[in-house]
């Protein structure tokens, strides 16, 4: 199984930042990153058919041969991980929800720690019972900054209209003075420059993402699941627009996209 690839899924090219992390730690590794294109936004539907569309996605990367998988999506890590974990046991499944916890801990153990996210995410709760799983009395408030989504997927990651959407979402939060933000969602981490500028100096910005290939890494180390060939070309499945995948998800994963290396696929 050491040969197989990691399958990473999200809900579209957002994803790809949590790819990005993961290829610079474990450059030996291939990875398969299934974006369901045809179907984001999960941040705005419910937990039942977040839940439903995360157990297709993940089939379809279990079909293709993976040794973990990464929930690479913060809304289906919040409302589908439990039922991720059953449906496909015993395949390892790493979530972006807990690395994030521990990350915004690290940067602020005493708090207070603003999390921002989808309203799927903010509503299931997910990071305020995981950093409060490792600290009980940290204070914890969640926003929801749902235009943010569509500005990364414009590549609208600064200007006057950033800076105005932000300071929208974001200035009540800053008034209660955090001391860390979570970047709870995907896309989020394209607009830190310009989310960091309006927060100012005291607050540390967490993106779970490093976090994230750290447990990757750690997970495969301890179950002996370390690539040992030579990496093999990595695959990118999406359910809509491969074209586009390839060419807006550049800015996501840093990197160029080969379009041949996009097949479109269909979950139903
Ligand atoms: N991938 C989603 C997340 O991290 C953001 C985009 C969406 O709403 O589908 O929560």
């Amino acid at each position: 199984m050491n040969d197989a690839a990691i399958g990473v899924f999200d809900s579209g090219m957002g994803g790809l930042t949590v790819m990005r992390a993961l290829m610079a730690r474990l450059p030996q590794e291939s990875f398969v990153y299934l974006g369901d294109t045809a179907r984001l936004p999960y941040g705005t539907k419910s937990g039942d058919t977040v839940t439903r569309y995360a157990v297709q996605a993940a089939a379809a990367l279990v079909k293709r041969r993976i040794k973990l998988l990464v929930v690479a999506c913060n809304t289906a890590s919040g409302v589908a991980l439990g039922a991720l974990e059953e449906a496909f046991a015993p395949l390892p499944v790493i979530d972006v929800i807990a690395p994030g916890a521990e990350a915004a801990l690290a940067a602020s153990p005493s708090g207070p720690i603003a999390v921002i996210a989808t309203e799927g995410t903010v509503r299931a709760g997910a990071y305020v019972r995981a950093i409060h799983a490792r600290a009980l009395d940290v204070e914890v408030m969640s926003q929801p900054c749902p235009l943010f989504v569509p500005l990364a997927e414009e590549g609208l990651i600064e200007g006057e209209i950033v800076d105005l959407v932000i300071h929208r979402y974001l200035d009540e939060v800053l008034a209660k003075e955090p001391r860390a933000l979570v970047l709870g969602c995907t896309h989020y981490p394209a607009l830190k420059d310009s989310i960091a500028r309006i927060a100012g100096k005291g607050v540390a910005l967490v993106d779970s993402a490093e976090t994230t290939a750290r447990a990757v890494e750690k997970r495969l180390r301890d179950g002996g699941l370390l690539r040992e060939g030579p990496p093999a070309p990595h695959r990118f499945l999406v359910t809509d627009t491969p074209e586009r995948f390839a060419r807006v998800g550049e800015i996501f994963l840093g990197r160029a996209i080969a379009p041949a290396s996009v097949e479109l696929i269909d979950l139903q």
